[in-house]
């Protein structure tokens, strides 16, 4: 198997980190357009392998798209992070004309790689590469909820006191500060409803603190953090080679399911090695469908200032 990750900053080298520690592939290419940054972090990730045991061949290249030929799962992870105080869509134009040509020249030397986007704004950049490169719409997955969900049995883990490990927790709907729904009615504590074990103020305290994850460790770090992006990104690589066929929330395509349409939105999502497989109808009830409603919204307004640039 062969895995390439587009970009070579603290996300795109923490998930090829991620996917060479974890043996996903025989050879993982890092491409990032900065001359020899990639090739660096390919050296330097090559020089761990004899002290992590992996047998992964971590190969950097300087926008020379050739080197990635006949990759299987493709992570894009280009374009600008967030600075503090910023909001992830105000990174739009920039990113969009990046992931547009990051998104061609994969496909030109990998037709048949399964895309997963991690740039932001991230539901529009997943939809720009659906849109744009007119792949079957299973290909293209974007990575927002899956990381959102992890935050999320996070922050519930600190208050139930408990390992987030033991915890079955989804955020749905779009990766923005104010679009994500993190679905508390639903979350477990094993089986159980952790809403038993939680007050209302500390529910109302563990929803914002995750709807603000990302922003919160930008104010601390001075840029967008990367150790969770680039772990979920190679939790998705992994399913996807594996064909564990996981539930994710994933960004998707959706055609009528949790009643919206010519988008790409959070959802409950398995991915395998078709890339995202099964959609999971988590019936929301009215308020929760009021939200994702309205989070759709937001990202089908983002969506539209494609059509400006
Ligand atoms: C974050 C960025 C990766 O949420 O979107 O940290």
């Amino acid at each position: 198997m062969k895995v390439t990750v587009v970009g070579a900053g603290a996300v795109g080298a923490t998930c090829a980190d991620n996917i060479a520690r974890k043996e996903l592939a025989t050879e993982l290419v890092i491409l990032d357009i900065k001359e020899g940054l990639a090739e660096g972090k390919a050296q330097d990730m090559m020089q761990t392998a004899t002290l992590l045991g992996f047998d992964t061949k971590v190969v950097g290249s300087t926008n020379d798209y050739s080197k990635t030929a006949g990759s299987n799962v493709v992570v894009i992870t280009s374009g600008i992070p967030r600075k503090p105080g910023m909001t992830r869509e105000e990174l739009i134009g920039t990113n969009a004309g990046i992931v547009k040509t990051v998104c061609e020249n994969i496909l030109k030397h990998s037709p048949d790689a399964i895309i997963i986007v991690i740039s932001n704004p991230m539901d529009t950049m997943t939809y720009l590469a659906l849109q744009s490169t007119g792949l079957p719409k299973n290909r293209i997955i974007g990575m927002g909820g899956t990381l959102d969900s992890s935050r999320f049995k996070y922050q519930l883990s600190q208050h139930l006191g408990c390992s987030p490990s033991d915890l079955n927790a989804v955020v749905v709907g779009g990766h923005g500060d104010t679009t994500m729904i993190p679905l508390i009615r639903l979350a477990t504590w094993n089986s159980a409803p952790v809403t038993d074990f939680l007050s209302k103020e500390q529910q109302d305290k563990i929803v914002a603190d995750t709807m603000v994850g990302g922003a919160t460790l930008t104010k601390l770090i001075g840029t967008s953090a990367w150790y969770a992006p680039g772990a979920a990104g190679a939790a998705l690589v992994e399913s996807i080679i594996r064909d564990e066929k996981k539930l994710f929330t994933c960004c998707v395509a959706l055609n009528g399911e949790y009643g919206q349409k010519d988008i790409c939105l959070g959802v409950p999502v398995t991915i395998g090695k078709n890339g995202w497989e099964k959609i999971l109808d988590f019936k929301l009830n009215e308020s929760e469908q009021a939200a994702f409603n309205k989070s759709a919204e937001a990202v089908r307004a983002m969506n539209d200032v494609l059509k400006t640039l």
